[in-house]
């Protein structure tokens, strides 16, 4: 087998949260006079939330005290955080649970590597708590992709050499960040535009024939 464990992104490859982080942010933004529009959400794709405002606040004339953008922060993962729970297990595509369930009958080790510091409940909500080997994310991390941290802490919880993982991503962002971990990666969705990874997945289920049998 060409690799030992599979790193997944969470929000875009796993399941679909850009809708919910869209609506708590243009409620936040429409609050504070700021536009936002979805192509400046596309922007913030694997991002950290703090990093994220930033972006947003491109737009906001005048300047915001470091006090007042983590009070603004957190009203944002409020909102989001309640829309969360319109998540159920009905939210995990059947395609990617038995992809993940094929993965692991062949003997890979399955991780987690998001910067979302929401990725447990979001798991829990789908029905996925438990599941992974490891769960890497922005709890456990000082430094947001496209530095390699929460891809290595993943490798490393899994006690894996880099080299032995492939990592699944969505966003530019996470692709520079496998690269820069030394480790393949496989991109799915907007990321397969990007042009750097070693698969470019059409379909979650692509997956099985990029890692062979
Ligand atoms: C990433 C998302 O997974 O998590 C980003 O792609 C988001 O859009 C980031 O900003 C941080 O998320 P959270 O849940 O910690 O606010
Ligand atoms: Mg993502």
């Amino acid at each position: 087998m060409k690799y030992k464990g599979i790193i997944f992104d969470l929000d875009g490859v796993i399941c679909h949260t850009d809708k919910y982080h869209y609506q708590a942010w243009k409620k936040l933004a429409d609050k504070l006079g700021i536009y936002f529009d979805q192509e400046i959400n596309n922007r913030l794709r694997g991002v950290s939330r703090m990093e994220s405002f930033d972006i947003i606040l491109e737009k906001y004339h005048g300047q915001m005290s470091q006090e007042d953008k983590v009070r603004y922060a957190a009203e944002k993962n409020d909102l989001y955080r309640e829309l969360l729970k319109n998540m159920t297990t009905d939210d995990l595509d059947p395609q990617v649970k038995e992809t993940l369930d094929t993965l692991r009958s062949r003997g890979l080790l399955l991780a987690i590597g998001s910067s979302s510091k929401n990725a447990g409940f979001i798991l829990e909500r789908l029905g996925l708590d438990g599941y992974f080997d490891a769960v890497s994310d922005g709890n456990n991390i000082s430094r947001s992709k496209p530095d390699p941290e929460v891809f290595l802490k993943a490798a490393e919880y899994l006690d894996l050499q880099p080299q032995d993982c492939l990592v699944v991503e969505d966003a530019q962002s996470g692709l520079e960040a496998a690269i820069a971990g030394n480790m393949d990666c496989a991109a799915i969705g907007d990321a397969v535009k990007c042009n750097k990874a070693n698969y470019n997945l059409e379909t979650f289920s692509d997956l099985l024939l990029a890692v062979g049998s």
